[in-house]
């Protein structure tokens, strides 16, 4: 049964220069243990949509549902109930922790504020601080005494204080070093197995993500272009968005410079969506159909499910012709 589940999730937020198309539609599960790596563009929904499912953005449209209740119109008060099962870690958790609170009273916030007592706080946040590898004498020091990645400990400390059953993880180790960005990944690895916690894990480091996620879902201008297991999602990406965010990864191959032209350019505006599919604009290989017609998310021959005009649908039949002209993105 999946943990968490969302349907047509759609998050409209209304600015002065008019309404911001964060999030269109977008429809995935996550099982209980399991990691979904989310990509894309900077500006394509991802911290939207992460935030969507802990209800700090509004939802305009669709359902979320987690843990077999249906939490997209909870109120404030249903909601207290329900925080403790999701938790958010960020990027950058200097700013997410107070300065002026000891690492042990940040910890223990959570805690209190689920009305635990101070002695059953301090006692779980001494064994907290022990479970994510940092001493037990940190309790009394303040957030401006630890490194990055030391900080990143305390975050998640914080997060997985109340056993949380999801954790959507928001850029966790992208302001990190490579060896302590490692150490983060191998804990945040070691909690899932021994607390069964699912990941939403949102990065732009695919590499990362080729390492952590069980699943991967890639998503332009707030629709998801193409998802898939990781056995086939990097052995076969198709969708030609997918494969020119993986060629703009540094790689020796040469049609990998090539592709990585297709992705020259922004992301369009996401005030006005574009007709037919998101990324016809910036697609070497767009046709009539691309420009009128939006594609749907279909199971590709691959395995993977992609939203692509061009990539045939799975008939059972093996490698179409279509698949393998998409094996090269001719230079724009
Ligand atoms: N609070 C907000 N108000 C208005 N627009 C926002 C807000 N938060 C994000 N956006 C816009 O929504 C889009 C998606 O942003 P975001 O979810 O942060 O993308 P990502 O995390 O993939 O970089 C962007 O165009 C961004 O400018
Ligand atoms: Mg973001």
């Amino acid at each position: 049964m999946s943990l968490l589940s969302i349907t047509d999730l759609t998050v409209h937020l209304p600015t002065g220069a008019g309404i911001v198309h964060a999030v269109n539609g977008v429809s995935f599960a996550i099982a209980e243990g399991e990691t979904v790596g989310l990509i894309g563009e900077s500006g394509c929904g991802k911290s939207t949509l992460g935030r969507a499912l802990l209800r700090l953005s509004p939802v305009t449209r669709g359902g979320i549902e987690l843990d077999g209740q249906d939490i997209t119109h909870l109120n404030q008060r249903d909601l207290t109930t329900v925080r403790p099962k999701i938790q958010m870690i960020f990027q950058d958790n200097a700013g997410a922790l107070n300065p002026r609170h000891s690492v042990g009273k940040s910890i223990g916030q959570p805690l209190r504020l689920a009305g635990w007592s101070a002695k059953d706080a301090k006692r779980r946040v001494h064994d907290l601080l022990v479970q994510v590898g940092l001493p037990e004498t940190a309790y009394d020091r303040y957030p401006n005494e630890f490194s990055g990645g030391q900080r990143q400990r305390i975050g998640i400390a914080r997060a997985i204080a109340l056993n949380p059953k999801l954790i959507v993880c928001d850029e966790p180790v992208s302001a990190l070093d490579p060896s302590v960005r490692a150490q983060i990944i191998n804990l945040l690895n070691d909690l899932q197995a021994r607390l069964g916690i699912s990941y939403l894990f949102i990065s732009h480091d695919l590499a990362v993500v080729e390492h952590i996620a069980d699943r991967v879902v890639v998503m332009y201008l707030g629709q998801i272009m193409e998802q898939g297991a990781r056995d086939t999602f990097w052995k076969q990406p198709l969708h030609p968005y997918t494969r020119a965010l993986l060629a703009a990864v540094p790689s020796a191959d040469p049609d990998a410079v090539r592709v990585k032209s297709v992705l020259q350019g922004e992301l369009p505006s996401n005030l006005n969506l574009p007709a037919g599919c998101p990324f016809q604009a910036r697609c070497p290989m767009a046709t009539q159909q691309c420009r009128e017609e939006t594609p749907a998310l279909r199971r590709a021959g691959s395995g993977n499910d992609v939203a692509c005009h061009l990539v045939a649908p799975d008939t059972g039949a093996t490698a179409s012709h279509t698949v393998k002209e998409t094996d090269r993105c001719p230079a724009p």
